[in-house]
């Protein structure tokens, strides 16, 4: 697929004919110059944004025909989003952010305040549960963007920088976490500059010139070790 930008007189073409697959049990990085089209990318791949030309499917469902109303679902459903922003609600607290994606799956109460509490816990949070964004630090703000993508459970996690802001130490431990998620069968792609958070996922996609240029850098598991629960 293919994505330009117009603003005025001047037109980017910044994914020039872009063909990425990425299958269950799979984490892939992304990587690229700033300004490559990496967020771009993850915006297609989310359903937030739409090619200019071409196509994406989800679980094998073609979307370019679905209403935004139905990109909406999908996305709300099966994919779990770490923005380069973090984009967290500031008005809400930690645990009320990261609860946020449960809702959508028709979880609230008791049980939603427990999974989000305990998916705090997961990225070292716990003890910040009831603090605000302004409240946190910007890596303790990651964070909790990463429980908010992770707790619904969803298909595939996109994450733009997920480390970006960690200390080596944090980003080793949410690598750890990702690595996981893809013994349960989830997909995790992670845009990034750090070479090392790249040499831990099975393969990287290089953005140069609107395209990719793949490199396996290991085995992916293998489709019958994978517990399918998103079918
Ligand atoms: N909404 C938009 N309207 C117009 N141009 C845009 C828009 N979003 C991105 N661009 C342009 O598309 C190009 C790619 O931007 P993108 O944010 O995808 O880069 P990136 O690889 O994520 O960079 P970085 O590593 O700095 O985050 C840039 O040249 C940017 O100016
Ligand atoms: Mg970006």
């Amino acid at each position: 697929m293919k994505k330009r930008y117009t603003v005025g007189p001047v037109a980017t073409e910044v994914l020039r004919g872009v063909d990425l697959d990425i299958r269950a049990g799979e984490l892939v990085s992304i990587t690229g110059a700033s300004g490559s089209g990496k967020s771009t990318l993850m915006n297609i791949m989310g359903l937030l944004d739409r090619p200019t030309s071409g196509s994406c499917s989800v679980g094998g469902r073609g979307v370019s025909a679905m209403s935004d109303d139905e990109l909406s679902d999908i996305r709300n459903r099966t994919i779990g989003f770490v923005f380069q922003s973090f984009r967290l609600l500031p008005r809400l607290t930690a645990w009320e952010n990261v609860a946020l994606p449960l809702t959508y799956r028709g979880i609230d109460g008791p049980e939603a305040r427990a999974r989000a509490k305990s998916m705090l816990g997961k990225v070292g949070m716990a003890e910040r549960a009831e603090h605000r964004p302004d409240q946190l630090s910007g890596g303790q703000q990651q964070r909790v963007a990463i429980a908010r993508a992770l707790v619904g459970s969803p298909a595939v996690v996109l994450a733009d920088e997920p480390t970006g802001s960690l200390d080596p130490e944090t980003g080793e431990e949410i690598m750890r976490l990702f690595a996981q998620l893809n013994g349960e069968g989830i997909a995790v792609v992670v845009i990034t500059h750090d070479r090392s958070v790249a040499r831990q996922c099975t393969r990287n996609a290089r953005l140069v010139n609107g395209v990719i240029t793949e490199v396996v850098i290991r085995p992916g598991p293998a489709p019958e070790t994978i517990r399918q629960q998103h079918t």
